[in-house]
């Protein structure tokens, strides 16, 4: 009944490379990901911009490669995204639509989206990252809060409650790990949705941790509160960055803290009972979005790039 999740690494974006990408073509990659895990979320191939490339065409080539892989193998699969203002497509950020346009264009899009998976995606990312820093929401990066206000939000959710009722709708975002003034925002949000009837079964925190910045205390606590909203929470997408020394490899104390943050992460999803899904953002350096991400900074996921595993594995697995 737990969830230990990886992203799969489908190509594209920060890999900065065309087909073959490691979900096909790296067999020890692939091996691991079978073995290893019972969850996968694809880590780019549901964003808009891959597949929904262009206004009248979808491309589900990978998404159904990722979810019929997981099927094959018994795992579970978490649907990331639907509402977002990154990793759009040019011909919906730049295109000239009316207000009524752009709402048939997110309604048919997750209609079609969550439809085609439906049964078959244990958790959706809804919304992601609506919120700032301040708990104010993006209303101007995100084109659908700004074009169409916040109501948008909910309109979301009913639509991807209509094309599965059975997926458990999620909000997604980094840096609400914590009690703080975003986990706050969403936490009013989320209970004004509840009060209304709206769809809202989820609440995650992405993870992307530092062993620089220390780790968020107060996690537990949070994910605790969302439970009894009587909310599912979720820990999607974790990695542990570090400054990398001039030499490129991470010292064995940068090491250990990191199994510390993983291992801290862990338990406190243990500890609250809807907590029973725990991704990490990818479990080999090898293929990691930090070094491209974050200048200087590396070494993020469980495993080196040669698939040696690290303390931070061997912490992830004596904690279960
Ligand atoms: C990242 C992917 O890992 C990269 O391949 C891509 O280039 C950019 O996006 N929050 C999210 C994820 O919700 O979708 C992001 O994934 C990492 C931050």
């Amino acid at each position: 009944g737990f969830f230990i999740g990886s992203a799969v690494a489908g190509g594209g974006h920060h890999l900065e490379q065309d087909y073959p990408d490691p979900f096909t073509s790296d067999k020890k990659y692939r091996k691991i990901l079978k073995k290893q895990f019972n969850s996968v979320s694809p880590e780019n191939q549901m964003k808009w911009e891959y597949i929904h490339p262009e206004r009248d065409r979808y491309d589900f080539e990978m998404a159904d490669a990722i979810v019929d892989f997981a099927a094959r193998n018994g795992q579970v699969v978490r649907g990331h995204t639907l509402l977002w203002h990154s990793q759009n497509p040019e011909w919906l950020e730049e295109g000239d639509f009316s207000q009524e346009e752009l709402r048939t264009i997110l309604r048919e899009h997750i209609m079609t989206v969550v439809g085609r998976y439906s049964g078959r995606i244990q958790q959706w990312d809804v919304a992601n990252e609506i919120f700032d820093g301040e708990g104010n929401l993006r209303s101007e990066e995100n084109i659908w809060i700004r074009e169409l206000g916040p109501g948008i939000i909910a309109d979301a959710f009913r639509w991807a409650h209509q094309a599965d009722p059975h997926a458990e709708l999620f909000f997604n975002d980094y840096n609400v790990e914590g009690v703080n003034a975003k986990s706050d925002a969403y936490y009013e949000l989320t209970q004004e949705l509840l009060d209304e009837g709206v769809p809202v079964h989820g609440f995650s925190t992405q993870g992307h941790l530092s062993i620089q910045y220390g780790f968020p205390g107060s996690l537990e606590e949070n994910l605790r509160r969302f439970d009894e909203l009587g909310l599912s929470t979720a820990i999607t997408e974790m990695d542990v960055r570090m400054e990398l020394p001039e030499s490129g490899e991470p010292t064995e104390e940068q090491l250990d803290k990191q199994a510390d943050y993983y291992q801290q992460a862990l338990s406190a999803c243990l500890e609250v009972a809807g907590c029973d899904s725990f991704t990490i953002w990818g479990f080999t350096d090898k293929y990691s979005w930090v070094p491209v991400f974050f200048e200087g900074q590396g070494s993020a996921t469980v495993m080196t790039d040669d698939f040696t595993r690290k303390p931070s594995y061997f912490e992830i697995q004596s904690t279960l």
